[in-house]
């Protein structure tokens, strides 16, 4: 398999904190792989450590075959990592197209994202151009931050918790988003509480259990195992 992201025997702290204690695993490229996990887990943290938001002490992050452990975060980007962060933080005071320019990056390979593919996965956004981050709506500010995330031209695109807050209609429209996304040759890390929306869109799942790895296969490896995990490493 062709691997695009490499994580191995990260150890990551907050201060005395000490919250990844050796994750690894492997995110193939053009595949969807859903990090899933409690509260708590590390799973956020995981993303942040990729992205250089918080290296790691110790480990190694490999992107495209490069090491990027401990870049720092703009680098990271400029390799090809779009990063959608929890709760979107798009920019309030600017508008749509303001918050979109902010993450342009060449492609270096593949389709590039023009403002004209944008609209086509996300129509509101050419409707709403104008309008500054914050008037717009919840599934609409998620939209925007995942449409400037592709604006960066990424590789692998990193997604946290994407369907929190919104109406199960948006859940479903962003489901169908990922798989087109992944059809057109974008690979996704998602990371989701809402583990019926993953796995149903998902290809391979990795469950953190407090900072370390304790499943990673599959999603029909998954379901064989579903009741078991479930119990052990997920809220149900
Ligand atoms: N900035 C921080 N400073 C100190 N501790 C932190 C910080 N951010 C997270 N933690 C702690 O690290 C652990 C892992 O947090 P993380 O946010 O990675 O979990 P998560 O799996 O994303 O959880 P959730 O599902 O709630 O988003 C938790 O115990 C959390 O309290
Ligand atoms: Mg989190």
């Amino acid at each position: 398999m062709d691997v695009l992201l490499a994580v191995d025997a990260l150890q990551t702290f907050y201060g005395k904190s000490h919250v990844l204690r050796g994750v690894s695993f492997e995110v193939p490229r053009g595949e969807i792989t859903v990090l899933l996990g409690r509260n708590g887990a590390g799973k956020t943290t995981t993303l942040r450590s990729v992205m250089g938001l918080v290296p790691p002490r110790s480990g190694r992050i490999r992107f495209k075959g490069a090491d990027v452990t401990g870049r720092p975060p703009h680098r990271v980007f400029r390799m090809g990592i779009g990063y959608v962060p929890e709760g979107r933080q798009i920019f309030p005071h600017l508008d749509v197209g303001e918050n979109l320019r902010l993450a342009e990056r060449a492609a270096d390979g593949g389709t590039p994202w023009t403002l004209e593919r944008i609209f086509e996965y996300f129509p509101v956004l050419r409707e709403r151009w104008r309008q500054r981050g914050r008037s717009l709506s919840g599934g609409e500010q998620q939209m925007l931050a995942i449409a400037r995330a592709l604006f960066g031209n990424p590789d692998l695109l990193m997604l946290d918790e994407p369907s929190q807050g919104l109406a199960p209609r948006l859940v479903r429209e962003l489901e169908t988003i990922m798989v087109r996304l992944k059809g057109e040759g974008v690979t996704i890390l998602l990371v989701e509480q809402n583990a019926r929306m993953a796995l149903g869109v998902s290809d391979r799942v990795v469950v953190l259990g407090k900072g370390a790895v304790v499943f990673a296969g599959a999603t029909a490896e998954f379901r064989e195992r579903e009741a078991e995990l479930k119990g052990r490493y997920l809220s149900v």
